[in-house]
């Protein structure tokens, strides 16, 4: 459904995020015809460039990072052209202000997305105001790493909200632009079978994983001073586990699903030491490892993290989370898998085999969900049982549209062009995670823990499986 023409505004229209993500997903939802004639996207940034060779920049990220999408003819990129200007800016001066001033539509919905880091958030909203762009029909949209602790965040949250409303806010955090991860609410909340179940009376354990196989080479600056807990846990980890253990929302609207995932947060317990289990990928015959990635030889940031958390409420008690991520690993892969609990009694005596179902939904790649379900093994050979997968891979499911499904950056942007902040981070949930994780990494930083190195292509540490083990459990395969 195309939307109606709005004015987006990109501050740091130059960077590496709006390069790789932000104006590719503009342009295939261009593409898609979803922008109505007049749209106007702004690029604003403190090198010298007119229109022309904006245009020209973009065209090039374009050729870059949209490869392997479809849908958009070679022709498009100069229609896209059109909708694109550029304004020199100086986020802490005067410059360019007024020029950005003169270039919005009044009356229109006009965007302003933070693609910066966040020490000029705060210098943004106040010329926006100055400048009277920050009226209501302003919205404003920020990337993480929102703050690096309670104190920082809320110095944040405190600066924005001297300008604009919170129904202003877009705090993104794009793992809940993914398309499974949406899913994950239609699986919970649209359906009988599972939520009857979805509790401690049933499900063992839940584990949820986020392996990648990139290291942190080229962010390692930025990288060294956050961390897996801070890069990964607080932010995208954080939300998944609040769409598993939230209680349903009485309606899909942003408040009252933010309202829901709030509570899980609250209601999280500590992390004691022995539940918790950090480490650095070490370097392989061929790439170099993290100490030389971030060029910092005495570095005691992780590059992965496990750990053991509780929920404590009473849906969750008795249950736990793990929950692990980390770079270098041996495969790309996240998935969110809900174990069940045993029958609580085998009547089939002559298989001596442990069965349980397994739900998982998997993020990344291969996007899809699947049950394990127990059967008996064919053949002949009595009644021993074997466990099967029920699967769901959704570009086989619903054809191939699904493997088109839209980046998480296109759900996102066009969410807030129509203003639905249900898929974003309301102020009191950042500060809430960030008030979870604050004391875990006092705790460590006050003993002096240092990671544990692991190998590049490995699982992480073998402390890690061992978190799982000491309670008869196992992680499940990276693949
Ligand atoms: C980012 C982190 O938010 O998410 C990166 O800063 C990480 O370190 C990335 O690599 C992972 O995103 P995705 O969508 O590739 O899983």
């Amino acid at each position: 459904i195309p939307v109606d023409p709005f004015d987006l505004v990109i501050f740091g229209g130059t960077g590496d995020l709006a390069r790789r993500k932000i104006l590719p997903a503009l342009f295939r939802r261009f593409c898609a015809g979803q922008m109505e004639e007049g749209t106007r996207i702004i690029g604003a940034a403190r090198s010298q460039m007119d229109d022309v060779e904006y245009r020209a920049f973009v065209a090039e990220a374009l050729l870059e990072f949209n490869s392997g999408h479809s849908g958009c003819e070679p022709g498009t990129i100069k229609r896209f052209q059109k909708t694109l200007s550029y304004v020199t800016l100086d986020a802490r001066g005067e410059e360019g202000w007024d020029a950005l001033a003169a270039k919005m539509h009044p009356g229109r919905v006009r965007a302003f997305y933070f693609s910066v880091g966040p020490s000029l958030f705060s210098d943004l909203a106040q010329r926006l105001h100055q400048y009277g762009m920050a009226d209501h029909d302003a919205r404003i949209v920020v990337e993480k790493p929102f703050g690096r602790d309670l104190a920082t965040a809320q110095a944040l949250n405190r600066s924005l909200a001297e300008h604009f409303d919170e129904s202003q806010i877009y705090r993104i955090d794009h793992y809940l632009g993914k398309e499974t991860v949406q899913n994950l609410m239609a699986l919970r909340f649209g359906n009988m079978l599972f939520e009857p179940l979805w509790n401690s009376r049933y499900v063992d354990h839940i584990q949820i994983t986020v392996a990648e196989t990139v290291g942190v080479g080229g962010r390692g600056e930025y990288y060294d001073r956050a961390g897996a807990m801070r890069d990964m846990v607080q932010n995208h980890l954080m939300q998944l586990l609040c769409l598993i253990a939230m209680e349903p929302p009485a309606k899909f609207d942003p408040d009252a699903v933010r309202d829901e995932k709030l509570k899980v947060i609250r209601a999280l317990g500590e992390v004691g030491r022995d539940d918790l289990v950090r480490g650095q990928y070490l370097a392989d015959h061929e790439k170099p490892g993290y100490l030389e990635h971030v060029e910092n030889p005495d570095s005691i940031t992780e590059s992965f993290i496990a750990m053991k958390l509780n929920v404590i409420n009473w849906r969750w008690a008795g249950t736990p989370f793990y929950l692990r991520t980390g770079k270098r690993l041996s495969d790309r892969a996240s998935e969110i898998a809900v174990v069940f609990k045993e029958a609580p009694h085998n009547i089939f005596t002559e298989d001596t085999g442990r069965h349980r179902n397994i739900l998982t939904i998997r993020l990344q790649p291969n996007e899809g969900i699947d049950l394990d379900v127990t059967i008996k093994e064919p053949g002949p050979g009595g009644m021993r049982l074997v466990d099967v997968p029920l699967d769901m891979t959704f570009s086989e499911a619903l054809g191939p549209d699904a493997d088109d499904a839209a980046d998480a950056y296109e759900r996102l942007i066009m969410d807030v062009v129509r203003g639905n902040q249900t898929l974003f981070m309301r102020g009191d949930e950042v500060e809430a995670a960030w008030a979870w994780t604050d004391p875990i990494i006092a705790s460590w930083e006050a003993r002096g823990d240092k990671p544990i190195p692991y190998a590049t292509g490995s699982f992480g540490p073998e402390d890690a499986l061992a978190l799982l083990h000491r309670s008869g459990r196992k992680w499940r395969e990276i693949r």
